[in-house]
Parts: C-alpha cells; structure tokens; sequence
C-alpha cells in the first residue's frame, strides 16, 4: 500500500493539544491510517541563511514527523507578511486588511522551494502527497518542476473568495495556475468550488471535462468539495474524561442559576469577534430578563500576535468587554468572560456541555470545527443550541443551526434570544439531525473520500 504523506506548514503532536482546525483534524486523519508530517518546526533561526533549514525527524505513535526550521527572514516574510498579511485576508475577502506592499512574495516562494527541495529527497516513487492550505499553494509546482511524478493532492482549508476578489491579489493567475500542477484540489464548501469554477473558466480559459474535471495547461485536474469534519467519537471520549466530567460539575453548579453561552476561536478577524460582542450587549439592553443571568464565556487564544490587524482587534476587544462588563455588570455577576488564553483540549467539551448556546458566528469561516465540536459535546437528552454564521463553510452542512448574518447586530441578538428560549423537543429534533450528518461525515470519512478521489485521478491520467 502507498505511503500518505501529509505536508502542511503548522504541525502537531497528533497526542497533544493544537488550537487551529488544521492540526486537530490532520492529527486525528494522521493517526487513524500512519504515514509521514512534514511542515514547519515552529522553531525560528534569527542568523539562519533564506533559503535553508535544518529537518529533523521523530516519531509520534504511527506518525512520523519530519520538520522544517526556517530562518527569521523566511518566516517574517513567508509566513508572517505573505500567508498571514496577504493571503489570509484576501481569502476571508478582508482586502482591506491586506498589505499587498510588504514584499512577502520572494519568500513565499522560496520557502515553498525549500520545502519541495527538503521533501523531495524523503519521497518515495508511490507515496500519496496531501498538501495543505494557502501556505504552500506552489508547493506541487516546485516539486513538479524537481521532477516529481507522485499523485500529489491539495486541500484549501480557507474560503475561496469570488474572482473579482481573489484578483485583487497581484499574483492571483501564478498562484491559481500553479493549482495545475495538483491531481486533485478539494475545497471546504460548494461555494469555494464554484468561485474556482468561474476563475477557472473566465481567467484561465480552463475547460470543463466533466466527473470535476477541468482541463487546462495540458493537464486534467480534479476539483471537489470535501467538507472537513471532527472525530466525533474522540471528542465524546474527552467529554467522558475526569478533567471534562470535574469542569462540568464546577460549571454547573457557578451557574446555576444563570444561562451560560460560550464562543472558543483564536482570536482573528475572521470571526467576528466584535461584532458578537455587540450582539451579546444588544441582547442584555434588548431582552432585560437576561439582566443578572446570560453569561458568555468567550475564549479567543493568541494568534499571529505581530501582524498588525490582530494587535488592532486585540485592543478593539478588550475595550468592548471592558464597556460590556462596566455597563451591565452587578456586583456579583459580570456578563462577559473574556478570556485570551488557550484552553486545555480536554476541558472544551465541558464547556460546550455547559454551555446552552454556542455563539460561533465567523464573517467568514472555511469550515468552523468549534460548530461541530459544540454539537458532538451536547447531552442528547437536552442538548444546548448553535447560533451559526451563514458565512461558516460549516452552515452548509448544518441547516438545523440558527443561522444568522453576524454583520446584522439587532437580527442576531433576536437569534440568540430564540436560542435561549427554544422549547425542548425542538433543541432535541435539531440536535439530532446535527448529530447524525456529523457523524456520518467525520473526519474519517473526509480523509477517505478525499484519498480515494485522489487515487481516482491515477487512473484516470493513466488512460491513453
Ligand atoms: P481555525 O482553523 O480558523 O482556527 P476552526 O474552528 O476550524 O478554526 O478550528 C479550531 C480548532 O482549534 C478547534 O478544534 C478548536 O477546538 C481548537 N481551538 C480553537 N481555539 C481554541 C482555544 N482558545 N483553546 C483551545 N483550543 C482551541
Ligand atoms: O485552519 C486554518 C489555519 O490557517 C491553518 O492553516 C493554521 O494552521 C491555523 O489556521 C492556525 O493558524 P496559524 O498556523 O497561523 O497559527
């Protein structure tokens, strides 16, 4: 059988805690079928030559992990200016935030060389190479061009914006061309599919095949949405654990007499982190009778601290908590919980069981996996309630969510309202189709889906 080797820019200890969609779900892929991780080490060389890394290699259970250190220029410049000042916004249609002048494009793409040059000697003729993310988009390309000849696949774990949007990136034809160079590319959400579809057509005249085929540049590449999901079994494990089953205790009896609702992201723009604020401090003026009780914890961990626009949104947000907690707050309950720290992975599902509503409400989302996580916690018998942007790749496949625009203040604090008032039987009948779609599309079953379209693709090139 083919070896999978997964290459990504973050990697984790698949045994650990890793805040990120990325690493949680590519640990829990990982783990299940064995194989190779290469990526970035997290380790930084501040006299380091751009260009050059050391790899070191180690083994955690089936997994072998094999990283990459990068010098202080190519990290600031590849990772800090590029992925995180450039490409992150563009593709949560954030241009204003982009800094297009910082001149992170040399090393994006010379680290992406890096990588190719550094993986290419541990590759195997019959490995299966998974590529991941916005990081290492030319990544195939390099390795093509090195003269590799591997099925190599690609998942976008972000949102594809529209062409008008993904334009305003200067390098937008390099960077969706050297998509070509893939077998295969998965998107989160049928939306991002289509978005590639009108790029593919109306900017690289790129033509239909048919079975997500798109032809152009003398190749056949596939495109599909393959909605990522979580290990649902996994996640009520770590419900069932001492530290989730002590928290829930703990939570239970802080509160109760009072409503808990919960947010957990990093904190990034993309969330809509003050734009749930002010929706929370609309509900308490709007619906007074949750004066004294509604209760949100909000976690959003550090992320990116020094690229600018998160610096920004840090103090956006401990100002509105403050004028949150300072307007509302009694002297013995304050409304907000603002905490921006990371949270042990084991005690989150206590906190999701505690919670009787889930506000994840992203201005844009790839996927979300906190929506999922917050439903695979839940007590069947009296589950809370996800509040859920309709701009999550998350919402198209969880329609018994309370769906909300989170641009749409007044609208959404109404949503939460009905969250908290929703009878029963009905928190139980949408609990319950949540849970069924979720776990029939866990992660497993997207590595799978993804892998075997993957494998598809060989033999369909392999036709005369
Ligand atoms: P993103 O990939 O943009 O960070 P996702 O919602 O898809 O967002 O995935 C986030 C993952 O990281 C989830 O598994 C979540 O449980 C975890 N996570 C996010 N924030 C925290 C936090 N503050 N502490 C611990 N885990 C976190
Ligand atoms: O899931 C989206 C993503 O951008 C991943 O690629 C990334 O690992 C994660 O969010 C966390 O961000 P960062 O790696 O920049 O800390």
């Amino acid at each position: 059988m083919s070896r999978l080797v997964v290459v990504s820019n973050r990697i984790a200890d698949p045994r650990k805690t890793a805040a990120g969609g990325l690493a949680v779900a590519l640990g829990q892929a990982l783990e299940a079928s064995g194989g190779m991780w290469f990526g970035w080490s997290g380790r930084i060389v501040e006299d380091g030559t751009p260009g050059q890394g050391e790899v070191t290699q180690q083994q955690a259970g089936a997994v072998q992990l094999v990283t990459l250190d990068l010098s202080r220029e190519d990290h600031d410049s590849y990772y800090l200016n590029y992925s995180s000042g450039v490409l992150w916004p563009v593709l949560h249609y954030r241009l204003d935030l982009a800094d297009f002048d910082s001149g992170g494009i040399a090393g994006y793409r010379r680290v992406n060389q890096l990588f190719a040059q550094k993986l290419k000697a541990l590759l195997r003729p019959d490995d299966i190479v998974w590529v991941h993310d916005y990081h290492l988009i030319p990544l195939a390309a390099e390795l093509r061009a090195m003269g590799c000849e591997q099925r190599i696949g690609f998942f976008l774990h972000v949102p594809l914006p529209p062409p008008l949007i993904l334009a305003a990136l200067p390098e937008h034809d390099w960077l969706m061309r050297s998509l070509f160079a893939y077998d295969l590319v998965g998107f989160q959400s049928q939306a991002d599919v289509t978005h590639f579809e009108r790029y593919a057509s109306d900017e690289l005249q790129a033509q239909w095949v048919g079975q997500h085929g798109w032809r152009a540049f003398g190749k056949t590449l596939q495109v599909q949405a393959f909605p990522i999901g979580i290990d649902v079994d996994e996640f009520q494990a770590l419900a069932e654990g001492k530290d989730a089953r002590d928290m829930l205790t703990q939570l239970r009896s802080d509160y109760a007499r009072r409503r808990l609702l919960v947010g957990v992201e990093r904190m990034d723009y993309s969330k809509g982190l003050p734009q749930r604020l002010k929706a929370f401090r609309t509900l308490l003026q709007n619906y007074p009778e949750n004066q004294g009780s509604a209760t949100l914890i909000q976690i959003a961990s550090p992320s990116r601290e020094s690229v600018d626009a998160y610096a920004a949104l840090r103090a956006e947000l401990e100002s509105l908590s403050g004028a949150i907690n300072g307007e509302h707050g009694e002297l013995d309950w304050m409304p907000l919980r603002y905490i921006h720290r990371n949270v042990a992975r084991k005690r989150l599902p206590a906190l999701y069981r505690a919670a009787a509503v889930a506000l994840v409400t992203p201005l844009r989302d790839g996927m979300n996996l906190v929506a999922k996580e917050y439903v695979a916690a839940q007590d069947p018998d009296d589950p809370g309630v996800l509040v859920l942007s309709r701009f999550a790749g998350a919402a198209e496949q969880m329609k018994e969510a309370l769906l909300v625009n989170p641009y749409d203040t007044a609208r959404t604090a109404e949503t939460i309202q009905r969250a908290l008032q929703m009878p029963l039987a009905e928190r139980q009948q949408r609990h319950q189709a949540l849970l069924a779609r979720l776990r029939a599309q866990d992660v497993h079953w997207w590595r799978e889906r993804f892998l075997r379209a993957l494998q598809a693709t060989q033999e369909t090139e392999k036709e005369p």
